[in-house]
């Protein structure tokens, strides 16, 4: 194969959702699609517990690898924005169109995000998407992008395409009745889908080392527990789990297949596979 066969490999992971996320796994896009090929997942539901950005998820769907997918996340703000994502994308859409670019906008975006209504998913989730695009690293408790004042090498708007990000949002809203958006703890929903046929978990909880800098809610070690117990008693169900490689992993997850990879695998460069996958026992892994 040429390398403009590889290169041809490498833009077909569609990058889809709206939100920045440290640590994203859009571009784990391509081995879920083996996954769920192998499993013969095609008209099934793909389930993540631990959405985030939920990159994968939304590459999935609109390449028509999966028929549906469900968004959980904890985190009240992330929910917001998907909700209104998927219930008013014209609104939001307009909302970027409009929105000032400047760090005083910002201030005002911060203080809906801190102190506004919970139960405005519009403001609320519009709030968390301009400071998810506008903050350095799409951290939602960092800084704007060349800081307050404004000097540093890339300004406010560097990551804030009104164009590419309308797109993307209609082109969620297309499949917006695929779409399941919900937002409690990840345990209740692997138990829910545990049990359904046809159904793929994918399981991406906060990591073990650096989550609490770059999440709201980081994970204490009693959940990490927990989420072993309950995948560990749902060896019937197809699930897989990413963490970062620390030994932690196969102290609750002995008995499951694991594989060590690397996220930022790029050709050109070595990288240290830093990350760690689990599979359920009935998984095919591909
Ligand atoms: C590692 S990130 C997921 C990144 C995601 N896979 C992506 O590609 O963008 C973990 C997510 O879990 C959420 N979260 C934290 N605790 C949770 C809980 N108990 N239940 C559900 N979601 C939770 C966080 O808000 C965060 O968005």
């Amino acid at each position: 194969m040429t390398n403009s066969g590889t290169d041809m490999r490498h833009h077909k992971k569609p990058i889809i959702s709206p939100l920045r996320y440290p640590g994203g796994k859009a571009s784990l896009y391509t081995r879920l699609r083996a996954i769920v090929r192998a499993n013969e997942l095609t008209s099934g539901t793909y389930v993540e517990p631990y959405a985030g950005g939920a990159g994968a998820a939304l590459g999935l769907l609109v390449t028509g690898q999966v028929r549906r997918i469900v968004i959980n996340d904890l985190d009240q703000a992330i929910y917001a924005f998907w909700k209104a994502a998927i219930r008013e994308p014209r609104e939001i859409s307009r909302m970027i169109q409009k929105a000032d670019l400047t760090v005083a906008e910002w201030s005002r975006q911060k203080d809906i995000y801190l102190n506004g209504p919970r139960d405005d998913y519009l403001s609320l989730g519009f709030a968390t998407f301009f400071l998810n695009r506008t903050n350095r690293s799409g951290v939602l408790n960092g800084g704007p992008i060349g800081g307050m004042d404004q000097t540093g090498k890339y300004k406010i708007d560097a990551r804030f395409n009104r164009e590419t990000l309308v797109e993307r949002l209609r082109l969620i809203s297309l499949y917006s009745k695929k779409i399941t958006i919900t937002n409690t703890d990840g345990l209740n929903i692997i138990k829910r889908y545990s049990k359904r046929e046809n159904t793929l978990i994918y399981a991406d909880p906060p990591y073990f080392e650096k989550a609490g800098s770059l999440y709201l809610n980081s994970f204490e070690h009693a959940h990490h527990s927990s989420l072993a117990n309950c995948l560990n008693g749902a060896g019937e169900a197809k699930w897989l789990l990413t963490y970062d490689n620390v030994p932690t992993v196969a102290e609750l997850y002995p008995d499951r297949r694991r594989e060590i990879f690397s996220l930022n695998y790029s050709a050109h460069r070595v990288t240290k596979a830093n990350e760690i996958m689990v599979f359920s026992d009935s998984l095919v892994v591909a």
